[in-house]
């Protein structure tokens, strides 16, 4: 048996939830770690539960028929985000786009509209945007911080809203409490991917969210060397969101990621206290330097949204956002010359991790913004930026690091 978790408020707090959300003491061990059951499938009692297309009626019942479905190791992951995000229930999934692609799937159909933020991460845009058309999925993009914008798109087919915050790769935000509120004033339910915030800066489910996705390959996991995803939420909707992704997409989470996963959640809160204090002291910094032109990050005041940002992160995060002149030189020579920083893809490792994003490259391969929408873009991005997600290095060392490659 799991430990279930705390719906909304817990008696324990988030820190120590982080560490003991849905950890129970295995009987037979007695070993306080979690163990990695790696069975696909677990002894049943004839008669048990039922499946359907719409889900398990009663998943207490069966809860381990199949490792598709859910696994003990899995369930403990589950668990442990649920209590994390105060939700009543989680699913875990092979990847974060895989969470993401599940809740879509679920929560629209033929004719149904879906309202997506204009700029969100790349796979779940090009998702929305190229892909849910041809199945009948009639998708509006918008700059999620114009709520005039956001207010005019509902239709009365309009099902999912569906944001960030703060969005990757520009870093602006959405004020979720208020677009909660209009999606549920026109009867459709909000999901936002918090995996930049992660429940260390950000709690969507107070602020009325409907459900919580996270990729758990970065801040969560927090070292590089497990995918996975996860969608938080309402019992009665994740489990229809499980049948969907396990049963029939197939996106099921191994047991052994989710455990490296959960080892990665016990130190989640210290990990994300430290580097977003070391990227207050790196923005700063860059905000100095003569070779930078701007910077952008959630603690600056100079932030566009920096009231938003007090209002509603309890931390800043770990990412933030630089320009230089003439940035594809830049780009050249910061992989070139860093030592401390990896110039590469993804984000939110125990390593620092910078990579250029140009806007030109970013609007043919994916986003394909116009007129206002690519205007309020540049506003964040100019020609393109400098992604950096600060890692666990010393912050001196990351600073210096920045210093010698930049000059
Ligand atoms: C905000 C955000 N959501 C989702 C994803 C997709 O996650 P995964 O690579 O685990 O599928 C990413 C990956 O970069 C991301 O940055």
């Amino acid at each position: 048996m799991i430990r279930p978790p705390a719906v909304g408020r817990p008696s324990l707090h988030w820190e120590t939830l982080a560490l003991d959300g849905g950890l129970e003491i295995d009987p037979t061990t007695r070993a306080i770690a979690p163990n990695i059951s790696m069975s696909v499938n677990n002894m049943l009692t004839p008669g048990d539960g039922a499946f359907s297309a719409d889900g398990v009626e009663d998943l207490t019942a069966l809860p381990f028929l199949y490792a598709r479905w859910t696994n003990p190791t899995v369930r403990q992951l589950e668990q442990r985000m649920a209590a994390l995000e105060g939700t009543e229930d989680a699913l875990a999934t092979a990847t974060g786009v895989a969470a993401i692609a599940a809740t879509f799937l679920t929560c629209l159909k033929k004719g149904d509209h879906l309202i997506i933020s204009d700029v969100c991460y790349a796979g779940a845009n090009e998702l929305a945007r190229r892909i849910l058309p041809d199945y009948g999925i009639e998708v509006t993009a918008v700059n999620m911080a114009r709520l005039d914008e956001v207010a005019a798109a509902f239709r009365p087919s309009t099902r999912l809203v569906h944001c960030e915050s703060p969005c990757n790769p520009i870093l602006r935000l959405t004020d979720l409490c208020a677009v909660a509120a209009l999606a549920h004033r026109h009867g459709a339910i909000v999901s936002v991917d918090s995996t930049l915030a992660t429940p260390v800066a950000t709690r969507p489910l107070a602020l009325g969210v409907d459900l919580v996705i996270h990729s758990l390959t970065k801040f969560i996991n927090g070292h590089g060397d497990a995918l996975g995803g996860v969608v938080c939420g309402r019992k009665e909707l994740v489990e229809k969101i499980r049948s969907r992704a396990g049963v029939y997409l197939g996106a099921s989470l191994s047991a052994h990621n989710a455990w490296l996963i959960m080892r990665g959640i016990d130190t989640l809160f210290p990990r994300l206290r430290a580097v977003s204090d070391s990227a207050m002291r790196i923005a700063r910094f860059l905000c100095d330097h003569p070779g930078v032109k701007s910077v952008i990050y959630p603690g600056l005041e100079t932030h566009p949204q920096y009231a938003l940002a007090n209002r509603q992160m309890n931390a800043f995060g770990g990412i933030l956002t630089f320009q230089t002149d003439d940035q594809q030189k830049m780009a050249v020579r910061l992989a070139d010359r860093l030592r401390v920083v990896h110039y590469a893809f993804s984000l939110g490792h125990q390593r620092s991790i910078v990579v250029l994003l140009d806007t030109n490259e970013m609007m043919k391969s994916t986003y394909r913004l116009q007129g206002a929408q690519l205007d309020d873009y540049r506003a964040f991005a100019g020609d393109g930026v400098f992604r950096l997600s600060v890692g666990l290095e010393a912050v001196e060392d990351i600073i210096a690091d920045l210093d010698q490659a930049l000059r």
